[in-house]
């Protein structure tokens, strides 16, 4: 097709920025060959007056010399940069200006041949080098309790890193590593067997596992020979005695149903494997690191240190005999290894589990199981979700706030928002249901997923309900909205798929042309999103693109209609801006869990 456009067509595939970054880096290697370990940031600029694109790689360069005894300015490295800059058609200009920025103006016709591939071909995702085996432990809820407020960040944030990862075309594993081994099974098995003691026959009324567990712990908690029977009862489940596995079974049934419910709403897929899983697993994990050598005994217990001797060991078997989750977590991560081949494991839990799982991995290094070179582990950690008082998000009365409540009470307000503006006299009443879920489910991931995931976030249906800002609901408006501009002007993708065959798009507003740049980092910000697993960094963007989508369509006229609401024009290069727009915004939506609809 376009010859001579191939080779930058490869190397762009991987974004301007990077694509910058990296014939930056190049000449600063070669004018300064003794300068190593600079960090050479190119960013995207702040104002048009400053190009398209900065780079600020002079003054920190200028410091390290002058600690060398050197002195040049800042002026003078950065006309030394541009002397070895080895420019291309993606560059048009650089200027050197005061005190010693590089602004880059890039080339606008390979801007647009960007997003006529984007119409052409869909959204790409940037290549890839390797693809690869990734196991993604997320959500992991406790059998027989109800899931909380405190796993919907682990699961929002892992079912999006999933869909991310599964965009740029890795093979995930999306594991659910469920709490159903503990001691608490017991409990609820010897409760289970004096109340329906013909259970085995006939199915038990536990819809309300919750009353029941509470039940069972109060039992355990007060009576000393239920007590013993629950622990004769895990003794019994844990050597897997079929009688008793079918009591288990029946309570991790209850359990299950009531997660799925969840997670279909949600639109959340993940794959049940959980501690017991790994019960063989865990006899001959822990019979192999005896043989070798690597279990201490510690009153009564057996533990094991990692590679630093200093930090607090795993206890791979209490004094009674059974597993913990220290032994499960380390029987997980060789089954991750050894069976599913991962060569990349993400661990999506709360900040407070970091060091555990670096003992863990401290561990499994030492035992020969992780190579690091081989294989990479990540903690995702993020803080915890506060009520509008700052404090911990507790319902009224003070307890846990259950996810299923949590979801009924945005659904509830995500209707109350609609009504407010009408909507239900527009949208027929299916429309109504799907704008309002899609509204409630998706104010609620999009408000954890766009603050850093590091911090502690404040959880407010009335700020994620706002149709201003950076929320799920203005950027579902927007989207809609751009939908609907291509929709009512009648044009079907034949005739864009045209425009962008034949090149045609003329850039004669700037805010076109903002607009383009905004869409083209598109790859650029996925790439830092897969390097950092920091899901706000996409939501900053998604915004940035429906709000400069914004500024353009003010003043930049796509249809004319005359007196009588006749189409009389319409801009088909301006046309295939909205699209390729809409596209970009529902792909990145796409990642973050958000549905999108046609009207609402
Ligand atoms: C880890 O893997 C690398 C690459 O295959 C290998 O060179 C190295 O010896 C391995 N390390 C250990 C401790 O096995």
């Amino acid at each position: 097709m376009h010859a001579g456009k191939l080779n930058d067509e490869t190397r762009m595939k991987k974004g301007i920025l990077h694509h910058l970054s990296t014939i930056f880096e190049q000449a600063v290697a070669l004018a300064f060959p003794d300068i190593v370990d600079i960090l050479v940031p190119v960013a995207p600029s702040s104002r048009p007056q400053f190009g398209d694109y900065q780079c600020n790689a002079a003054m920190p360069i200028s410091n390290a010399l002058k600690n060398r005894g050197i002195k040049i300015d800042p002026m003078n490295v950065a006309s030394k940069i541009l002397e070895y800059l080895k420019t291309d058609n993606v560059v048009e200009k650089v200027d050197v200006v005061a005190p010693g920025f590089l602004n880059i103006w890039v080339s606008k016709a390979i801007c647009k041949e960007r997003i006529f591939d984007l119409i052409l071909n869909g959204i790409q995702p940037p290549p890839l080098d390797k693809v690869k085996t990734v196991v993604v432990d997320f959500s992991s809820p406790n059998i027989a309790k109800e899931m909380h407020v405190g796993h919907l960040r682990s699961t929002i944030i892992g079912d999006s890193i999933c869909r991310l990862l599964e965009f740029m075309g890795h093979d995930v594993l999306r594991i659910n590593h469920v709490g159903d081994w503990g001691t608490q099974f017991g409990m609820l098995i010897a409760h289970l067997k004096e109340k329906f003691p013909d259970y085995l026959t006939k199915s038990p009324p536990i819809h309300d596992l919750q009353s029941f567990y509470k039940e069972s712990k109060s039992r355990f908690d007060s009576d000393s020979d239920f007590k013993s029977k629950a622990y004769a009862c895990v003794i019994k489940l844990q050597n897997l005695d079929p009688e008793y596995m079918k009591a288990w079974n029946l309570i991790c049934d209850v359990s299950r149903k009531e997660f799925q419910k969840i997670y279909n709403r949600l639109d959340i897929v993940i794959e049940e494997r959980g501690e017991s899983f790994y019960q063989r697993h865990m006899v001959e994990l822990v019979r192999d690191l005896e043989t070798r050598g690597f279990l201490e005994y510690d009153e009564g217990r057996k533990v094991m240190f990692g590679l630093e001797a200093d930090a607090i060991p795993l206890t791979i078997v209490k004094s009674d005999g059974g597993f913990t989750y220290d032994t499960s977590d380390l029987a997980a991560i060789q089954y991750r290894i050894q069976q599913d081949h991962a060569t990349w494991i993400i661990y999506v839990t709360d900040a407070g589990q970091a060091t555990h799982f670096k003992v863990i991995q401290s561990c499994a290094e030492k035992a020969g199981i992780l190579n690091r070179s081989l294989v990479k582990v990540v903690h995702v950690g993020f803080g915890v979700v506060l009520g509008e008082d700052k404090k911990k998000f507790k319902t009224r009365s003070g307890e846990t706030v259950k996810l299923q409540h949590l979801l009924d009470e945005g659904l509830r307000r995500a209707e109350e928002k609609l009504k407010e503006k009408n909507r239900h006299t527009v949208l027929t009443q299916e429309e109504l249901d799907s704008a309002k879920e899609a509204i409630a489910y998706g104010c609620i991931k999009y408000a954890d997923l766009s603050h850093n995931r590091i911090n502690d976030y404040v959880f407010s249906f009335d700020a994620m309900l706002e149709d201003k800002g950076n929320t799920a609901v203005y950027l579902l408006y927007a989207y809609t909205r751009i939908r609907s501009i291509v929709r009512n002007a009648g044009i079907d993708i034949k005739q864009l798929n045209k425009v962008a065959e034949c090149g045609d798009l003329t850039i004669s507003h700037d805010r076109e042309w903002k607009l383009i740049k905004v869409l083209v980092r598109f790859t650029d910000t996925i790439l830092k999103v897969v390097e950092s697993l920091s899901l706000h960094h996409l939501c900053e963007y998604v915004y940035e693109i429906a709000t400069t989508f914004s500024e353009f369509y003010d003043v930049c006229y796509c249809i004319e209609k005359n007196e009588a609401g006749e189409i009389v024009k319409i801009d088909m290069g301006r046309m295939l801006l909205c699209e390729a727009t809409a596209r970009t915004i529902e792909k990145c939506l796409n990642i973050l869990g958000i549905r999108t609809v046609t009207r609402m």
